[in-house]
């Protein structure tokens, strides 16, 4: 498959992602993985967008787009892949339009997965992340807990919160939300290429999607 999914910090694009890839083995190409693997490695793209990252506002696009240039040319994306998180803004759905069309891409459709606010919120304060960036299982304190020690059921290793996740972050990144990368809904309807999932269970919305793929 070749899917974008589109969705408010918190909807589940993660938590689909990794659910979605297990269907058909196509790879997930998360950006947020990718930067905070560099920030945790200490790498110049990380030390560049580490400040942004914490603060809940969005790296720059040229900065995204280097990057995501050379990842949709590695091997492993070739099979198919699910783009978490990317693009954010316009000017990304843009660039990612002609380097589509450069490296001869065509996109099955763009997922947008809707959730309520209050629900998205809640999701948030309650996520917790494997530490290891080879894992990076993701799991939430009421609905889907780690080991009673705080550890990975996958890796074994430590399960933390995001340094993204304090409230003022949480909250400046649902506003950068709705300014920057909710109009890329508009965009992708008139592209017609928009698929709207509003069911709260993350395996629903996992066999909708298959079922939209099969029919394509
Ligand atoms: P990124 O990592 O992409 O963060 P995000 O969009 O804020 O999305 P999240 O990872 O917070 O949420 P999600 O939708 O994946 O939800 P999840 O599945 O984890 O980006 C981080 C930062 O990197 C950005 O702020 C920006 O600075 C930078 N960045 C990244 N990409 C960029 C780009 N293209 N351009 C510029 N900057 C960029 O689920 C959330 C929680 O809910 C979990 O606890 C999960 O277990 C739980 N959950 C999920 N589904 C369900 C369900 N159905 N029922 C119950 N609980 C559920």
């Amino acid at each position: 498959m070749k899917i974008i999914l589109l969705g408010a910090p918190g909807a589940g694009k993660g938590t689909v992602a990794k659910l979605l890839s297990d269907f058909d083995g196509s790879v997930q190409v998360s950006t947020g993985d990718i930067l905070r693997a560099a920030v945790k490695d200490g790498t110049d793209l990380g030390k560049e967008a580490k400040d942004y990252m914490d603060r809940g506002d969005l790296v720059p696009d040229s900065l995204i787009m280097k990057i995501m240039e050379a990842r949709l040319q590695e091997p492993d994306c070739q099979k198919g892949f699910i783009l978490d998180g990317f693009p954010r803004t316009i000017p990304q759905a843009e660039e990612l339009q002609k380097l589509m069309k450069k490296l001869e891409i065509e996109l099955d459709f763009v997922v947008n997965l809707e959730v309520p606010k209050e629900v998205i919120l809640d999701r948030l304060t309650t996520r917790r992340t494997c530490s290891n960036p080879d894992c990076q299982e993701i799991y939430n304190i009421k609905s889907n807990p780690p080991t009673a020690e705080g550890t990975c059921k996958k890796c074994g290793s430590p399960v933390i919160q995001r340094d993204d996740e304090t409230e003022e972050a949480i909250t400046n990144r649902l506003e950068t939300y709705n300014e920057k990368t909710a109009p890329l809904i508009g965009f992708y309807e008139r592209e017609d290429l928009l698929k709207s999932f509003k069911s709260l269970q993350s395996a629903d919305t996992v066999t909708e999607i298959e079922k939209s793929l099969k029919n394509r």
